[in-house]
């Protein structure tokens, strides 16, 4: 069923309160990476050109209920207003009379930036107490936290029973991009994963064994195969929890015959280190003393060779160690045989986003989604609470 969104709700000069996820990381109390402010601007365009008052309100960071100094929403407010070219308010708090005073004087065309909802523990509790402060600082909720939309969460979830609910022009957009993958991929249909953790991603990777055409496992995550099918894996991150799964995921890719493809060499060193000592080696003789850092050439040139096939990818997780220069090649490798195509392609999650950016690929990717967990939880199939509790269009 597809959601309202802010294109077909009556919101004219209305104060909105609109749910954005603004987390961002900090580096030195500066925004280190603002793509997520950048794709939330839209939206909140588009309410000022229809002079509502726009109160935004995010999380930053898990600091569990209590105010942590580092975690203030305030270099996300400068950053905001220097991409919006206006002045952003900020409150100290995000419920309480104050800020109901403050969003009660919040003048058409105005923006303010609550502080982080984190700080209290109503938020991730869904407590209806605290969803009902939320609510009482505007007439009308906008979802375009697509990143948080997973979570039940008071601001995500509890405040949308309490206000005319409507989804934001990301939130709108994310779902179409990713909703295709699911519904209607041109084919053939690759899917590449990495990152550290299998476990995180069993429910991804069994769905799309089911729906894509390839799965192509990079990243330390391989390593968690790997030691499930009894190889020596050296010193590498492996996800322990993750082991069982692995063995039933390569079971079931065998036994229903899909392609599922797993790096051939790995580049191993004896430390995750820039300048330590690099060597490739075939994936079934990993020494006892190195750990892998990225996939090896022979793997990379395989998996851009299926990804230029493809008429369509999604990719989440980096192939290796991309920070350190050294163990980026397989990273860059698959990330420009994503971007080099006419296929449609679409990026999830934080470390593989970055990675797209590091290697100034970002405008040749046609979706490079805003969630990380949330992108995975609806390729998985599941109802995202943030998504469901907003109005259905009629
Ligand atoms: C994210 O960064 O994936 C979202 O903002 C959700 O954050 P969380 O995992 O702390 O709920």
């Amino acid at each position: 069923m597809r959601k309202r969104s802010v294109t077909d709700y009556p919101l004219a000069g209305k104060r909105v309160l609109v749910r954005v996820d603004f987390n961002v990381p900090l580096e030195g109390g500066r925004v280190a990476d603002d793509t997520r402010i950048r794709a939330a601007l839209p939206t909140i365009e588009y309410l000022l050109g229809q002079r509502c008052a726009v109160v935004l309100a995010s999380h930053l960071g898990r600091p569990k209920g209590k105010v942590v100094e580092e975690l203030r929403m305030a270099p996300v407010a400068a950053r905001l207003a220097e991409l919006l070219g206006r002045p952003v308010k900020t409150a100290r708090d995000c419920v309480g009379p104050e800020v109901e005073a403050a969003a009660r004087a919040l003048a058409p065309g105005e923006v303010l930036l609550l502080e982080n909802l984190r700080f209290h523990a109503g938020e991730t509790a869904n407590d209806p107490a605290f969803a009902a402060q939320l609510a009482a600082l505007a007439d009308v909720y906008v979802n375009d936290a697509f990143g948080a939309a997973h979570r039940a969460h008071a601001s995500t979830e509890g405040v949308a029973h309490l206000l005319p609910a409507v989804a934001g022009l990301l939130l709108t957009r994310e779902l179409e991009m990713l909703g295709k993958l699911l519904t209607d991929p041109q084919r053939p249909f690759v899917v590449v994963l990495g990152g550290a953790k299998v476990s995180d991603k069993i429910g991804v990777i069994e769905r799309m064994l089911d729906t894509a055409d390839a799965v192509l496992v990079g990243g330390a995550m391989c390593f968690a195969f790997f030691k499930a099918d009894g190889r020596e894996v050296g010193t590498s991150l492996v996800d322990e929890e993750g082991l069982d799964a692995a063995a039933a995921i390569a079971a079931k890719a065998q036994r229903e015959d899909r392609v599922f493809e797993l790096p051939v060499d790995i580049v191993v060193a004896p430390a995750a280190e820039a300048g330590a000592p690099s060597t490739v080696v075939a994936a079934d003789a990993m020494p006892v003393d190195q750990m892998g850092l990225d996939i090896g050439p022979a793997t990379a040139a395989a998996f851009a060779a299926r990804i230029a096939g493809a008429r369509t990818v999604f990719w989440n997780g980096p192939m290796g160690l991309f920070e350190i220069e050294d163990f980026a090649a397989g990273t860059r490798t698959v990330g420009e045989a994503v971007a080099a195509g006419d296929a449609v392609s679409v990026v999830g999650g934080g470390d593989t986003v970055r990675a797209v950016r590091r290697f100034g690929l970002e405008g040749r990717i046609t979706h490079v989604s805003t969630g990380g967990g949330a992108a995975l939880e609806f390729l998985e199939g599941k109802a995202l609470p943030g998504v469901v509790v907003l109005m259905d269009r009629e």
